[in-house]
């Protein structure tokens, strides 16, 4: 046995998203669009984990794991549910939060963004509007002025480049429902100036913050003909939102899987080709983003393994996207702010822990700073457009009883979390 330990300080956490656990969101985007006729959405969020008013229980339950940090996220649309008025009440609901989560010995890290909008906001074409990222900032500011003299760790957004191909593009069943290239191209535009005039309100109100963004990011990995739109997909969903915390004091990774672009010759062409023409793209992308249906190659290698996602189970594709990180915006902190995986076997959960853990081990070995591991996620919970079904829990939720189950990987990363160390057989 052999023990591989992690820098002093390492934050060992687990996160969720004020959508997805916290129940009744009744006054965003997504609760609509889960009821809009014809919805892609199976499940609704309903209830959720009913974490709004379970998270004592739930905080403790963490702490007592051995984690040392809890990432959550505040829900814009409870804050600001009308334009320019702010629900105080809500405000101190989050201040009694995090003041749940210090007292119980962890470090919260805050999420402003996850997802989901006001639906006054959405109402106004979402990230469309030229004014959101004012508004975001708006809103930013009177968070912080809430909780700055307690936080020290601000996300500002969760994952711009999925809310732009995922909702403008359509390349997911995300809100707003929009196809198209150019508003995919603009919706990513006003994200990174949400993020600007976000870190700037963080940074004015709370002196010792350390903000960032949290990133999607995947293992990309191309043959010869899919190169060039492989690259080009990269640069679109990563690369411009990289570039944009060159920054930031830190930069949040998420990764929970590699992304094969296999296409032969003349698809490659095709592909090259439509990079140039706006309708084409618009018309060839989404379907090919999602399920690589134009792809005449299997996207993944038959009988390679796969989680409840689709994605191929390969937990160290997270080594991967930090060097990439390191490389683009070299000496930056980086911080997984998650990493995990959809499974019913709790076995898988613990095996795509350690392999995560020893492949990121080697990164701070080669000099990477790597300052913290947040996994996706405390509870089984509403994972969006794939609703209910997806398991991606430390701690299991039965949906009739709300009944939380601290399942053998929680209690996992909580002892790896405890001796800052992984033990390697
Ligand atoms: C990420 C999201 C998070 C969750 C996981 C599975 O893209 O940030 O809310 O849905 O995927």
């Amino acid at each position: 046995m052999s023990d591989l330990a992690f820098p002093v300080g390492f934050l060992w956490g687990a996160a969720t998203a004020a959508h997805q656990v916290e129940g009744d969101n009744s006054g965003s985007d997504w609760w609509d669009w889960e009821r809009r006729p014809g919805t892609p959405c199976p499940d609704r969020s309903g209830l959720a984990c009913d974490h709004y008013r379970r998270y004592p229980q739930d905080v403790a339950l963490l702490a007592s794991l051995g984690l040392n940090a809890y990432r959550y996220s505040v829900e814009w649309a409870r804050v600001e549910p009308e334009n320019g008025r702010f629900d105080q009440a809500q405000l101190d609901h989050y201040r009694a939060m995090t003041d749940a989560v210090l007292a119980a010995g962890m470090t919260p890290m805050v999420t402003l963004h996850h997802f989901t909008l006001p639906r006054w906001v959405a109402e106004r074409g979402g990230w469309l509007d030229a004014e959101v990222p004012g508004r975001f900032a708006r809103y930013c500011d009177r968070v912080v002025r809430a909780l700055g003299d307690r936080v020290t760790w601000w996300c500002t957004i969760n994952e711009p480049g999925v809310v732009a191909f995922g909702g403008y593009l359509g390349a997911l069943n995300f809100p707003p429902g929009r196809k198209d290239v150019g508003s995919w191209e603009r919706a990513s535009v006003g994200l990174i100036e949400g993020h600007r005039q976000g870190l700037s309100a963080v940074r004015a109100s709370a002196s010792r913050a350390r903000a960032g963004m949290t990133h999607s990011m995947n293992d990309w990995e191309a043959n010869e003909a899919g190169r060039p739109f492989m690259e080009w997909l990269r640069r679109r969903n990563e690369d411009v939102f990289l570039e944009a915390a060159a920054d930031d004091d830190f930069v949040g990774v998420q990764t929970y899987t590699r992304v094969p672009v296999r296409v032969n010759a003349a698809l490659g062409v095709l592909l090259r080709v439509a990079l140039g023409i706006r309708p084409l793209a618009s018309a060839l992308f989404p379907p090919i983003i999602r399920g690589q249906s134009l792809n005449p190659e299997p996207a993944i290698a038959a009988g390679s393994r796969r989680t409840q996602m689709g994605y191929e189970f390969l937990p160290e594709a997270v080594a991967a996207t930090v060097r990439r990180v390191a490389t683009l915006l070299p000496g930056k902190d980086v911080i997984v702010t998650e990493h995990g995986v959809a499974t019913d076997d709790d076995a898988e959960r613990v095996e795509f822990i350690d392999r995560g853990l020893r492949a990121l081990h080697a990164e701070i070995v080669a000099g990477i700073p790597l300052r913290g591991y947040i996994h996706w996620s405390a509870l089984d919970n509403f994972e969006w457009a794939r609703g209910y079904g997806m398991r991606f829990g430390l701690i299991g939720v039965d949906r009739a009883t709300q009944a939380r189950t601290v399942r053998p990987s929680g209690h996992h990363l909580g002892a790896i979390a405890r001796a800052n160390s992984l033990t390697v057989p």
